[in-house]
């Protein structure tokens, strides 16, 4: 279904951010036809350039950023004709006449701010002081907002007297993600899980966002933030409320989004034995593959590249049901998936069975999407009652052929909620205050007691405490394949 007509305003267009995926993804939702005739997508950023100069670049990243079956040359020459370039100075008034005078004030207008969150003040203010930001205009922020509660309820407060709320669409890109999104479908669209679905009957739940990639070549930023500021209080907090909220009362942005607040609100503080946080060393042969510390230049660095904790939600539903949260860089996959961990049987019928097993319901984020629900079984022969666990497996791909296999990436939907306007999938301000202000407490801890992150092998499952984190509780991590 196309949008209604847009000036889209991408500022950091040359960036990195843009050049992977904002762009492409625009792309890719002009094949699908989702973009009007009339609409423009118009870069901009600091470095002069003209509309030839920016449709080669842009021609260059959706060659570099999707694969071959993704794009054809007829449609990305009609694409291009879309895009415009006026470079800007966010922090002067260089170049604004022009932007005013090209974005046109009866359509939608959507300015994505691709850039650092110290940008994010300047750019609103020119906005409006330029006459370009009307009840008709959107702000698109990225993440990291803040780097405490701080420092968030600065930038809130900025973009707030600029914009109404109603106008902020904060990117957290996990809730675009196609898998993401279905964790609602799979909870609220069908009856067997939800009575369920409660420490009654889970035992505990476990979210892991595996990656096999190091730092590369954003040390700089990442050995500020590390694991807990750049994935935990933001990506992970995100899948934690959509597995523990309530049912909204309707799929609306702000019945969503004011339960997942609640839930936020009822998470205890973690305790900081709780709490394993980790770094990777060099690897391979001789050294070959550089540490964390070599990666961001930093001998000294005590950032963390992992992280595992334990997390407790204080409320009727999962009152002693622990919520096991992992992530980290280099580890032996790249595997994001989330398990809900069922009881066993109040009694078991057939005794103490050797090899018995929870029921654990996997729901896989990336890659192969899909879901695996574990179920016992007889062991089949005559060799009498034993039991054995099979998994019920479906993967989207499978199960929905075609359009289980071209999956769009969560940048594609999400920018095309900023145009019809729905907030569902974006993070409001409170939201992302509440998470800082169970997350800014648990780095405060850490750092007073100035400790160190546990070195682990590059390629293995992270570091060795983190196994003890569920084994002192009897139970264990899934395996990171
Ligand atoms: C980003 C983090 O938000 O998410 C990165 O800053 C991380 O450090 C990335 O690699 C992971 O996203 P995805 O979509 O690849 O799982």
């Amino acid at each position: 279904i196309p949008v209604d007509p847009f000036d889209l305003v991408v500022f950091g267009a040359t960036g990195d951010l843009a050049r992977r995926k904002i762009l492409p993804g625009l792309y890719r939702r002009f094949v699908a036809g989702q973009i009007p005739e009339t609409s423009r997508i118009i870069g901009s950023a600091r470095t002069e350039m003209d509309a030839a100069g920016f449709r080669a670049f842009v021609a260059e990243a959706i060659e570099e950023f999707l694969d071959v079956k993704k794009r054809d040359a007829d449609s990305v020459a009609r694409f291009l004709d879309h895009l415009h370039y006026v470079a800007v100075d966010a922090k002067g008034d260089g170049g604004w006449p022009e932007l005013a005078a090209l974005i046109r004030r009866d359509v939608v207008q959507a300015y994505y701010f691709s850039v650092g969150p110290s940008l994010f003040g300047d750019l609103a203010e020119r906005l409006h002081r330029h006459g370009i930001a009307t009840p008709n205009s959107r702000i698109v922020v990225e993440k990291p907002f803040g780097r405490d509660l701080a420092s968030a309820k600065t930038l809130n407060a900025t973009l707030a007297e600029h914009f109404d709320e109603s106008q902020i669409y904060r990117i957290d890109h996990y809730l675009g993600k196609e898998t993401v999104q279905n964790l609602m479908a799979v909870r609220f669209a069908n009856i067997l899980f939800e009575p369920l679905w409660n420490a009654r009957h889970v035992d505990h739940v476990q979210i892991t966002v595996a990656e096999t990639v190091g730092v590369g070549g954003r040390g700089a930023y990442y050995d500020k933030s590390g694991a807990m500021r750049d994935m935990v209080q933001n990506h992970l907090m995100q899948l934690l409320c959509l597995i523990a909220m309530e049912p909204p009362y309707r799929f609306d942005p702000d019945a969503v989004r004011d339960e997942k607040l609640k839930v936020i609100h009822a998470l205890l503080p973690v305790e900081p034995d709780d709490i394993v946080r980790g770094q990777y060393r060099g690897g391979g042969k001789k050294g070959a593959a550089p540490s964390y510390a070599e990666d961001v230049g930093d001998p000294a660095t005590r950032t963390e590249s992992y992280i595992a904790l334990k997390a407790h939600i204080a409320n009727w539903r999962w009152k002693g049901t622990p919520f096991y949260l992992r992530t980290g860089k280099k580890l032996r996959g790249r595997a994001s998936e989330i398990a809900i961990v069922f009881k066993e049987v109040p009694h078991s019928i057939f005794g103490d069975e050797e090899g018995w097993r929870e029921n654990v319901l996997a729901i896989r984020l990336q890659p192969n999407e899909g879901m695996n629900l574990s179920v016992m079984i007889k062991e089949p022969g005559p060799g009498g009652m034993r039991l054995t666990e099979v998994p019920l497996d479906m993967s989207f791909a499978e199960a929905l052929g075609e359009d289980g296999a071209d999956i769009p990436d969560a940048y594609e939907r999400l920018i095309m909620d900023v145009i019809r306007g729905n907030q569902t999938l974006f993070m409001r301000g409170d939201e992302v205050e509440a998470a800082w202000a169970w997350t800014d407490p648990i780095i405060a801890a850490w750092e007073a007691r100035g400790d160190r992150p546990k070195g682990y092998d590059p390629g293995s499952s992270g570091p060795e405490d983190a196994l003890m984190l569920l084994h002192r509780d009897g139970r264990r991590w899934r395996e990171i394949r």
